[in-house]
């Protein structure tokens, strides 16, 4: 039988994935130190470069999106992440994994008109003339339709109560295809401007996407029958119902809502920062429409099916793309899209919202059980280890130290260590 993935070693689960996945030995490179991402594509990127930052990489395992298997390169400062949502996806197969979809890839472009003689009269202006206003803005961005994208639609909304009084909104609805899109978007509204001042007498003010991106919503849906969810102690049913009283806590209360959507998109970012992809702009595009409604609540829901089996869902805007920006940049950001074979934002969309789904899973299971520190603990006493200066197998040695002293401090660590390390060798248990 072959070794579990996360009990191999590094060079070890390179190999795996040599014989495992699409990847070939020059992928690979691209995850090493000095051979992705290089000084001089930083310097290009951005301003001010001064250096590379690093975070580790990992891979999520057993996870199954619309029938097919995939490996999930996730960027994550934090321990237990990687380690729970894979438990989490294996125990889906049983029901064959995640069905995930996405909505469009529709994003809004917003212009503020101010400066209104008659707001309602310029309102019903900009209706009468969509269609001639959408033909303008489109014949203005050919290039919007080469990928499969163009202009799609314009809606006018009135906003009523502001610091400065009324005013009107006018909304480029946009299909950005597989593009992330910003450049795409803040190019057309732009260049609507003009047309909709002249037709309307108005002063166009801003002229930006919205990161509120509601019509390109990524679903993701699990179902857990009780018997794969039973676990020292507690039985299927127990685990069943904690989830959903979790839930909804969650759903009623702002507070743990704010953190029971972080536990999602702890695995949502880890994917997107893998992928070059925006994270700042899905964060503020998620946290916005869980308050879509006036109050902050659960991105997610969980509920129990007529067979009593677990069933959760998530839905969240999505303002990703698999081509352009850093996507396209980042040399390990195009080998972790290889890994996933994702060739459209939808397959991409897909499996972010599957991965966050399954890190709710995972944190509502452990909190509405043992609690969330058992697990965390030993995966804190690494990195107590690491940060202390430990290397290799003394890593997990004195991790183990830690836990049985019951002692998981930088102090407790480096005494342990000093001893170690010093001339005690007769206590260093690698002697
Ligand atoms: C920790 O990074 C995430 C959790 O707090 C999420 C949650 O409480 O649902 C465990």
């Amino acid at each position: 039988m072959t070794k579990k993935f996360y009990k191999m070693t590094l060079p070890e689960r390179h190999e795996f994935l040599l014989h495992n996945s699409s990847l070939t030995e020059e992928d690979l490179k691209t995850w090493l130190p000095g051979s992705g991402l290089n000084l001089g594509t930083a310097d290009q990127m951005i301003e001010n470069a001064v250096g590379l930052f690093s975070l580790p990489l990992g891979i999520a395992q057993n996870f199954i999106v619309n029938g097919k298997p995939v490996l999930v390169p996730m960027v994550v400062e934090e321990p237990s992440v990687i380690a729970a949502v894979s438990y989490m996806a294996k125990l889906a197969q049983s029901t064959g994994g995640f069905k995930a979809w996405m909505s469009s890839q529709e994003m809004i472009g917003q212009l503020q008109l101010l400066d209104l003689a008659d707001i309602d009269a310029a309102r019903k202006l900009i209706e009468t003339h969509k269609h001639d206003l959408l033909e303008q803005a489109s014949a203005l961005n050919p290039g919007l339709t080469r990928h499969g994208g163009g202009i799609r639609d314009l809606e006018v909304r009135r906003i009523s109560k502001s610091p400065i009084g009324a005013f009107l909104v006018v909304h480029l609805i946009l299909d950005v295809a597989d593009a992330m899109g910003a450049n795409m978007v803040n190019t057309a509204v732009e260049s609507l401007a003009p047309l909709l001042e002249e037709l309307t007498g108005g002063r166009a003010q801003l002229r930006i996407l919205s990161n509120l991106s509601d019509r390109r919503l990524a679903t993701a849906e699990v179902t857990l029958p009780v018997d794969v969810l039973a676990f020292e102690g507690f039985s299927g049913e127990q685990v069943r119902d904690g989830v959903i009283e979790a839930w909804a806590f969650a759903e009623a209360d702002p507070y743990r809502a704010a953190t029971h959507n972080k536990g999602i998109m702890n695995g949502v970012d880890a994917l997107l920062l893998a992928t070059g992809n925006d994270w700042r702009a899905v964060e503020a595009g998620a946290h916005a429409f869980a308050a879509r409604d006036g109050r902050y609540t659960s991105l997610s829901t969980w509920s129990k099916t007529e067979d009593g089996s677990l069933k959760g869902s998530l839905t969240l805007p999505l303002a990703i793309g698999v081509v352009g920006g850093a996507t396209r940049v980042h040399p390990a950001a195009k080998t972790n899209l290889k890994l996933m074979g994702v060739e459209h934002a939808a397959d991409l969309g897909g499996i972010i919202a599957a991965v966050g789904l399954a890190q709710n899973l995972a944190a509502l299971r452990a909190l509405a059980t043992e609690g969330i520190q058992k697990g965390h603990m030993s995966l804190h006493a690494r990195q107590v280890a690491l940060a202390a200066g430990a290397k290799d197998e003394q890593v997990q040695l004195l991790a183990q130290a830690l836990i049985a002293s019951g002692k998981i401090t930088a102090s407790e660590a480096t005494r342990i260590l000093e001893q170690w390390n010093g001339t005690d060798h007769g206590n260093n248990p690698q002697s």
